[in-house]
């Protein structure tokens, strides 16, 4: 007998930035986030959870359908977790399957090319482990899946929820605190759109993971950071969705990315994950935001030189348009664009 379940999970694309890690195995984090999920019709991972005596004995997992090591301690952690509370289920309910001790098989697909240097662990995890969650038929809120996705990749525990997430980051050593919250629903600013500027298909240079732990060791603006300059933004950001205050909300999107990528800078070595056509961008969403007499785009970058911008539906041809025309003349644009809206949750 083969017991299975389906789910997909979202991207999210962060406007308040998690980089830095305070206990690199349980994933904690040095400073909270705040991100907006995205439409699942535009970008998503979309993974089959399945387990039975006739698989194994290994635990297998399939991205794109190319075979993944599992053996990770970040894979490794999702799947102890998840096993250990559907057997806490087994033992209460001995009617129950044993699924708790059978070899897990996971197949994942991206509808989005994972070589597009688009974050895909944030869905990826958020989707392996709602999957198996499901398997499990765990009783598990957002929240409580949060926490595990988490010990996957940092950003994955924001895409258990739609529309505007925070990340907690927590002060308790087990890092039981650290999870996800929604601050609001999509429902609540149904008006906002992302649209994401494939600047580079490339693969990232520094990888998050490794980037983020050398700005720990080597950069001084980095405790700035995440002492004063992100509990500010947070606070300001929470408000600014909470009252659909957009030019708000762009600002701090902006200064946050700008902080960030200006921490990356102050690394030792330093990293580099804006190119000039990110900056190009940067200039025309300034041009616009002048031409309008008020801040009506925002953009943010992660680690990678391709372009986020937020911007309200009614700016669409101010702002979508614009920035289509006046990237299209540039060298080294990729002219690749995908338009999302946030969504619900999953
Ligand atoms: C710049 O979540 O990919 O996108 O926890 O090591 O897997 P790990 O890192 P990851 O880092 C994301 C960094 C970011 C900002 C963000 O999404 O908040």
């Amino acid at each position: 007998k083969i017991y299975q379940a389906s789910t997909t999970a979202p991207v999210n694309i962060a406007v308040v930035k998690y980089w830095g890690k305070r206990d690199a195995k349980l994933n904690l984090p040095t400073n909270s986030s705040v991100s907006v999920t995205l439409s699942q019709s535009d970008l998503r991972t979309h993974t089959t959870a399945a387990c039975s005596a006739a698989f194994g004995p290994e635990d297998t997992l399939l991205l794109n359908s190319s075979p993944q090591d599992v053996s990770g301690a970040r894979t490794q952690a999702c799947f102890r977790e998840l096993r250990a509370l559907r057997s806490a289920l087994e033992s209460a309910d001995p009617s129950l399957p044993k699924l708790s001790s059978l070899p897990l098989r996971i197949v994942s697909e991206n509808n989005f090319p994972t070589a597009a240097g688009l974050a895909s662990s944030a869905a990826g995890f958020a989707a392996l482990v709602r999957a198996i969650a499901n398997l499990y038929e765990l009783p598990s809120s957002p929240t409580d899946l949060s926490r595990i996705a988490r010990q996957g990749s940092g950003s994955a525990c924001r895409s258990l929820f739609g529309g505007y997430v925070a990340w907690q980051m927590g002060s308790k050593e087990d890092g039981s605190d650290s999870v996800a919250v929604e601050v609001a629903p999509a429902s609540h600013w149904p008006t906002m759109r992302a649209l994401i500027l494939v600047v580079s298909a490339e693969k990232k240079g520094v990888s998050s993971t490794s980037g983020m732990q050398i700005t720990v060791a080597t950069s001084e603006l980095f405790q700035r950071r995440a002492e004063v300059v992100v509990p500010a933004h947070m606070k300001a950001m929470e408000k600014a969705i909470l009252e659909k205050d957009f030019e708000t909300f762009a600002k701090v999107t902006m200064m946050e990315s700008n902080s960030f990528h200006a921490t990356c800078l102050d690394t030792f070595p330093p990293i580099f994950y804006l190119n000039d056509v990110s900056r190009a961008a940067i200039r025309v969403v300034e041009d616009i935001n002048k031409k309008a007499g008020k801040t009506i785009a925002a953009y943010t970058f992660d680690a990678g030189p391709n372009a986020v911008i937020y911007y309200e539906e009614e700016n669409a041809d101010a702002v979508a348009g614009t920035l289509k025309s006046a990237l299209g003349e540039l060298d080294g644009w990729q002219g690749r664009e995908i338009k999302a809206q946030s969504t619900e949750g999953v």
